[in-house]
C-alpha cells in the first residue's frame, strides 16, 4: 500500500525573489542567484548534467560513497534524522538509505516542488518502512524541521554535490551557521566538497560537448521569461564558463551577443555587446581551506574520504563546543 506523504510547505517568497532579480540586474556587474536555475526544467537539466562524461563531480562522489559507505553509515548510526539540503532526485541518498535501515526519518528539502514530491514518492516505494518528511522550501530562508514519529538520537545534515561551493566563502560561513540554527547546535554534517585540481579538467566539466550545461545556464532566462514576463531572447545570449584560478572558483556567465534591452516587471535593463550576467560561482577547496572555512562556522572536520586522484571529497563534520 502507498503511504500518504505529508509535504511541509514554506512557499518560496516570490516577491523577495523578484527583488533579488532586479537588484542583481541593476548592479554594475549583473548577476542572478543560482537558485533560479532550478525550475522543473532546470532540475531535469541538472540531472542530465550529472550524466555527462565531462562532469566528474557526481560520478566521483558516488564512487567515494560506494567505497566508504560502511564507515559513513556507521558514523551516522541508528535512530538518526537525515536532513538533505537540495535533495533534487535524491539519487546519491539511496546509497545512504540502503545502509541505514534504522533511520528515525529522512527530510528531503528542495526548492522545486514537483521534483521533490516525485522523488519522495519514488523513495516511499523503495523504502516503505522509512519515515519520509519532505520540506518544500528555499533552504536559505527560515523553516522548521518536521518531527518524525520515532525519537531522534542525533541529526545529520547531508549536503552533497559540492553545492556549498555556490556561496562565496564568507557567505558559506554564514550559511553553515544558518544550518545549525535550523537543525540545532549539536548537528553533524556530511558534506560533498569538490577539490582544487587541474584547470583543464575543471573547464571541461562546465563546458560539456553535448551542450547540456549551456542549456542549463540559458534556461535561467527562460525561467524569468515565464515567471516574471521578461522578454529575454535566448538566442542573443551565450553560455560562458571558466575556472578563475585566482579566486578558486568556476564562474558561469551569460554573455549578451548584441547591444540590447530586456524588459521585466516594469524595468528596462540595457546590455552592451559582450556584457555578462554572472549566474553561478562554484568554489573549489583544498581540504585545508575547507577545514578553515568550516571552523569559522563552529564545525570540526572529523574525516575526509576522497578518490585516488583527489578530485572530490566527502567529509564528516561535527559541531565544536557542544
Ligand atoms: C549543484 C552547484 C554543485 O556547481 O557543479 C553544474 C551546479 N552548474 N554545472 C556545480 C552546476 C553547472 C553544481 N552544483
Amino acid at each position: 500500500m502507498l503511504k500518504e506523504l505529508q509535504l511541509v510547505e514554506y512557499h518560496p517568497d516570490t516577491a523577495a525573489a523578484y527583488r533579488d532579480v532586479i537588484k542583481g540586474l541593476l548592479k554594475p556587474v549583473k548577476e542572478l542567484p543560482p537558485k533560479l536555475f532550478y525550475d522543473e526544467r532546470g532540475s531535469q537539466l541538472f540531472d542530465q548534467i550529472t550524466q555527462q562524461p565531462e562532469y566528474y563531480p557526481t560520478r566521483i562522489e558516488q564512487k567515494i560513497m560506494d567505497q566508504h559507505i560502511d564507515a559513513i553509515a556507521a558514523r551516522i548510526g541508528p535512530d538518526s534524522l537525515l536532513v538533505e539540503y537540495g535533495s533534487g532526485s535524491s539519487q546519491k541518498t539511496r546509497t545512504l538509505l540502503d545502509h541505514l535501515p534504522r533511520l528515525a526519518g529522512y527530510v528531503p528539502i528542495d526548492i522545486s516542488r514537483d521534483h521533490l514530491m516525485q522523488s519522495a514518492a519514488r523513495l516511499a516505494l523503495a523504502y516503505p518502512y522509512l519515515d519520509i518528511l519532505p520540506v518544500w522550501a528555499d533552504y536559505e530562508t527560515d523553516f522548521a524541521l518536521p518531527r518524525p514519529n520515532r525519537p531522534v538520537r542525533h541529526k545529520v545534515i547531508y549536503y552533497p554535490g559540492s553545492t556549498l561551493g555556490n556561496f562565496h566563502p564568507e557567505d558559506a560561513v554564514a550559511f553553515l551557521w544558518h544550518m545549525r540554527a535550523v537543525c540545532g547546535y549539536d548537528c553533524d554534517l556530511l558534506l560533498g566538497v569538490d577539490l582544487k585540481k587541474d584547470t583543464t579538467l575543471l573547464n571541461l566539466a562546465y563546458n560539456d560537448c553535448a551542450g547540456v550545461t549551456a542549456d542549463f545556464n540559458l534556461n535561467m532566462l527562460a525561467h524569468l521569461n515565464r515567471e516574471l514576463g521578461a522578454d529575454f531572447n535566448l538566442d542573443q545570449f551565450k553560455h560562458h564558463a571558466f575556472y578563475n584560478e585566482a579566486a578558486g572558483r568556476i564562474e558561469m556567465h551569460l554573455v549578451s551577443l548584441t547591444r540590447q534591452t530586456v524588459r521585466l516587471i516594469g524595468h528596462t535593463i540595457p546590455f552592451e555587446t559582450g556584457e555578462t550576467i554572472w549566474t553561478e560561482s562554484s568554489y573549489k577547496y583544498t581540504p585545508t581551506e575547507l577545514a578553515t572555512l568550516a571552523g569559522r562556522a563552529g564545525f570540526a572536520v572529523e574525516k575526509v574520504w576522497t578518490d585516488p586522484n583527489r578530485l572530490f571529497s566527502v567529509q564528516y563534520l561535527t559541531s565544536k563546543n557542544v
